[in-house]
């Protein structure tokens, strides 16, 4: 890919689209956000703001995280607490496409319909990529971030436009674009994490209690899988319980899958032979959580598995 050239016409088809106005952005720390973060910067300066959405479903640090990566690059971001508005849309819900769409509508009607009347902007730049829309079209999984190619006039429903300057990219164009414009390795590198973040990695009803199990596993196998170079590690909670025993005492507890994978673009995936030693530590590791009695190691290549289990 010719990153110069691209980025030259990126940068001046925002300049063109949103004129002399205001755009607003939403950065999760993930490299497609990250990249989209810089090249509005490099097309509208400090017309574009930049904001961090505090959605309660984000990974241990990440708030914090994030923030301090793009001050070292220059570019404020600001953390907004939108934490009781998500966790109330999912109160209740428990099937995939409906968690998915209460993501949605949260994101792009009551926290981005609220940002844009604050602050006056029309335009919100959206990191959505290639492998996003043609899972969604196909039927799928409906990505939370797509809108037009699902009949959705975010104009008409929500009153501001999308511009998606990566949509004709997959996540490697992505990532060597975010080496060319300088990224630190720490964002460049980084595992794909979806938008609905660990909402994505709890199967069955998104609660705190259950948050704060799979953020704790997710930690532990994010630390131990750190040196395999895969694509994507991942900690998921299931809705189903299985007995153990704890301090000698019968437990009815929580099932964590890992999942470790290989991948060029997302769209298939392979499973990733770890040694059995470092299985093992995790197993330990994660059945030392609360609750947690149980942890199973998927074997499931995409297809037939999807990534993520919701
Ligand atoms: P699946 O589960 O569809 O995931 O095989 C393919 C890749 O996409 C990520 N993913 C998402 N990314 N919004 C995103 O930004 C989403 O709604 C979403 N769902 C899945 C997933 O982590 C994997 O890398």
């Amino acid at each position: 890919m010719d990153c110069k050239a691209f980025v030259e016409q990126q940068v001046d088809a925002i300049r063109r689209a949103v004129g002399d106005g205001l755009a607003i952005n939403a950065l999760s720390g993930g490299v497609d956000s990250s990249v989209v973060t810089v090249l509005g910067h490099r097309a509208l300066g400090e017309r574009l703001k930049t904001v961090f959405i505090d959605n309660a479903l984000m990974r241990e640090g990440e708030p914090e995280f994030v923030v301090e990566a793009f001050a070292g690059l220059g570019i404020p971001v600001q953390r907004v607490n939108a934490r009781q508005e998500f966790l109330g849309a999912l109160a209740g819900l428990t099937d995939p496409e409906e968690k998915r769409q209460a993501i949605t509508a949260t994101f792009y009607r009551q926290v981005f319909g609220r940002l844009v009347r604050e602050t006056g902007a029309r335009f919100l730049l959206h990191g959505t990529i290639l492998t996003d829309i043609e899972e969604t079209v196909a039927g799928i999984k409906r990505q939370h971030n797509i809108l037009s190619q699902l009949g959705i006039d975010p104009e008409q429903e929500y009153g501001y436009g999308v511009l998606e300057p990566l949509q004709t990219l997959r996540k490697d164009a992505v990532r060597e674009l975010a080496r060319h414009l300088g990224l630190p390795p720490g964002i460049t590198d980084r595992i794909p994490f979806p938008g609905p973040a660990l909402a994505t990695r709890i199967v069955g009803e998104v609660t705190p209690e259950r948050l704060a199990t799979v953020r704790a596993a997710t930690a532990v196998v994010e630390e131990e899988l750190a040196d395999t170079q895969a694509f994507q590690y991942m900690a998921v909670l299931l809705q189903d319980k299985a007995t153990g025993i704890r301090d000698g005492r019968r437990e009815f507890g929580d099932i964590i899958v890992v999942r470790c994978i290989h991948s060029i673009d997302a769209r298939e995936a392979t499973i990733v032979q770890l040694p059995w030693a470092k299985l093992e530590r995790i197993c330990q590791r994660i059945t030392a959580l609360p609750g947690v009695n149980r942890c199973l190691y998927d074997l499931t290549p995409k297809p037939p598995a999807t990534i993520e289990y919701v």
